[in-house]
């Protein structure tokens, strides 16, 4: 595990982690008390990003995986030195099965009547046909924000459409980091636990014309990704304008890449804003 040494200093944090850890076992923290407890891919596949938040005595599970799946993440989990039952929530931000498809192995290794899920009332119909055992909330029930004992806060933003009706975001405003689920995410054959661009990069307008002349333009692969995935252009900048409202240091997106710079999070949403062809236009038109 990651010491938690400075942890401001991101960019320090990122190269420890791309030269000297195992990713196949080890956690990483990313921010203070957020641990990666993700596993990369095999060729062709999506790679997928549970998160686990640690604060005091307590955690709380984001996103936690699919079914086959489960044991690597619990392994992750339980590396980070908790146990189980100390898990007191699980939020899901949709879903759709690379989230949820672990619920029940989870509720059965938890084991608490304390346990809840957090998501929202459009995900639960849903969520039911993995599980009906936990109590299911929806955070708007909760005045959009969950309090850890310790009085950290987590708060959520309806993201709807992008790309299910129910879709949100959590917003940890101890470190400012935005889990976004799909929102961020890539697909990618070169996957990277972080991404960082360069200072082209962040001033590129059009991806199209690559100052760099990198044969795979990372800014591209996200932009694709929500081509395909999100619902609509409107949905996508509805929500970009939402997060152009937040202070973002860190986002922690559950395919791809985590995009640990202020400033690359604020390329990316410039970019994802004049996106074209989002979901039934990239049906119809194509990329655009
Ligand atoms: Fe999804
Ligand atoms: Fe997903």
């Amino acid at each position: 595990m990651i010491s938690t040494h400075n942890q401001n200093k991101i960019e320090n944090r990122s190269q420890y982690v791309d030269y000297a850890m195992d990713l196949e076992k080890e956690p990483v923290e990313i921010a203070k008390g957020i641990y990666w407890v993700g596993y990369s891919i095999t060729s062709g596949e999506l790679n997928c990003n549970p998160y686990l938040v640690i604060e005091g005595d307590e955690a709380v599970l984001i996103d936690g995986g699919s079914r086959d799946e489960f044991s690597k993440v619990m392994l992750k989990i339980l590396r980070t030195g908790i146990v189980p039952a100390q898990i007191k929530r699980l939020i899901y931000h949709h879903y759709d099965p690379d989230l949820c498809g672990s619920l029940p192995q989870f509720e059965a290794i938890i084991n608490s009547d304390s346990l809840k899920i957090i998501s929202h009332e459009e995900n639960n119909l849903f969520i039911n046909y993995y599980s009906r055992r936990t109590e299911k909330i929806d955070f708007r029930d909760l005045d959009n924000h969950y309090d850890f004992a310790t009085g950290r806060r987590l708060e959520f933003y309806p993201t709807p459409f992008c790309h299910q009706p129910g879709s949100f975001v959590t917003y940890d405003k101890l470190t400012k980091t935005l889990f976004t689920s799909d929102l961020f995410g890539s697909h990618d054959e070169n996957w990277s636990l972080f991404l960082k661009l360069n200072k082209e990069c962040n001033e590129c307008l059009d991806t199209n014309k690559c100052p760099n002349n990198v044969p795979k333009c990372p800014i591209d692969s996200i932009k694709k990704f929500h081509q395909k995935v999100m619902a609509s252009n409107l949905a996508v900048e509805y929500t970009m304008n939402l997060l152009e409202s937040l202070d973002i240091e860190c986002i922690a997106p559950q395919h791809g890449s985590v995009i640990p710079r202020k400033e690359d999070v604020q390329t990316i949403i410039k970019h994802l804003k004049r996106v074209k062809n989002v979901g039934i236009e990239y049906f119809l038109y194509g990329e655009g």
